[in-house]
């Protein structure tokens, strides 16, 4: 074989087809970018030739009673299996060093998921102060993350995944959609900061009100559909979720749910591809214990503005960011909730609205066109004309 060059595009290549390792012959040059990058990455550089797995050889026979027990009604499914490794984030940077933005920092630096993380805030002194605190965490926790803060939107420069949840936050009695024109500003001056630093970024909204802020954040930046996801559907279900698991009495972990929709009065909780331990959820509640666990989701973050009076939940929003991160990065497999811009999917177009999606590393892969009952369809396409009528106002 000739001598090849392994450059930093090899470990990029390999990277986004989830490798974590690229053999290097014993006359290949690697470059010192490649090198840095491999390390960067968390990809391992290691002398091959490598092993290659032995071709499976089966006999007509065994094809033949391996595919007529899979036509049995006996026969399940596998599970699937784990996901592959997951991919460690070069650069994580998130505007908005409030309470959502911390606790996205914290869990990241915890979970060791990214080289380095950026945080941004408004107010002087505290996306530094911040990043001082959880560096000096690290001492405990032995994470490799290493925290920078700062006021300037320039530090998103190089990233590959920003999360942008700085905006005002409602308060007691306001409705999400009430803080359409003041976040709009926000998400203009981030977005185009992002397009300038970092036109390769992932970008993961939270302002709210989400749906309009994913919109605006795709304008502003001119990002393909693929790059811009709006944070919510995992939140509404997170909360959908617990509400069955309480009601039900069981274990969260025995539900599976599915919230749909807009992130606001127009969410719509997927009865039916919701399930408690495998079985429809009329199989363990009632009708009216059923609405009381909708009506949780849709109201939970209202309930925690209540409380608080001076700004909405951080804790379970996080979480959910760091959900749909995982999906991002390979560590976790299947579909997730998230907010994206439609192309005809269910019927609607060109409005952003949470649905499943596939997710990999450069974003979203493809939209799931799950069956839905007509009543739920219905009202995906209302919260749809919903937020257009909101956009159109608000122009
Ligand atoms: C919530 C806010 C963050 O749902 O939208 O808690």
């Amino acid at each position: 074989m000739p001598r090849r060059l392994i450059a930093a595009e090899h470990i990029i290549a390999a990277r986004d087809r989830a490798r974590r390792r690229v053999e290097i012959l014993p006359d290949d040059i690697v470059t010192t970018e490649a090198q840095e990058m491999a390390e960067r990455l968390g990809i391992r550089l290691e002398l091959g030739p490598f092993e290659r797995p032995a071709p499976v050889v089966t006999d007509g026979a065994t094809a033949a009673r391996r595919a007529l027990w899979r036509r049995s009604p006996r026969w399940v499914a596998p599970k699937q299996v784990t996901a592959r490794t997951p991919m460690r984030i070069g650069k994580l940077a998130l505007i908005g060093a409030g309470g959502v933005g911390t606790n996205i920092a914290h869990l990241a630096a915890n979970r060791d998921m990214a080289e380095q993380i950026s945080l941004i805030d408004i107010a002087p002194g505290l996306a530094e102060s911040t990043a001082l605190d959880l560096n000096h965490a690290a001492g405990v926790s032995r994470s490799r993350s290493r925290t920078e803060g700062g006021t300037h939107l320039s530090l998103v420069a190089g990233a590959d995944i920003v999360v942008v949840s700085a905006g005002r936050a409602r308060g007691p009695g306001m409705t999400r959609a009430d803080l359409i024109d003041i976040n709009q500003r926000i998400i203009h001056s981030t977005g185009s900061a992002i397009a300038t630093h970092a036109p390769q970024a992932i970008v993961i909204v939270i302002t709210n009100p989400l749906d309009e802020m994913t919109q605006a954040m795709l304008d502003v930046t001119g990002f393909p559909r693929q790059q811009v996801l709006g944070m919510a559907g995992t939140l509404d279900t997170s909360r959908f979720r617990t509400a069955l698991a309480l009601a039900a009495g069981v274990e969260v972990r025995d539900v599976e749910a599915l919230t749909l929709g807009s992130h606001g009065a127009e969410m719509a909780p997927i009865v039916s591809h919701s399930r408690i331990k495998g079985r429809p959820l009329d199989a363990w509640l009632n009708p009216e214990q059923i609405q009381q666990c909708v009506q949780a989701a849709i109201g939970g973050g209202g309930q925690v503005v209540q409380l608080k009076k001076t700004g909405s939940a951080t804790i379970a929003p996080a979480h959910a960011c760091i959900e749909v991160i995982d999906h991002i990065r390979s560590a976790r497999i299947g579909t997730v909730p998230v907010s994206v811009l439609l192309e005809g999917e269910y019927g609607i177009d060109d409005v952003v609205l949470g649905v499943p999606c596939h997710l990999g590393q450069s974003g979203l892969l493809v939209v799931e066109e799950l069956p839905l009952s007509a009543q739920e369809l219905s009202q995906l396409q209302q919260a749809a004309a919903a937020i257009k009528v909101r956009l159109g106002a608000a122009q």
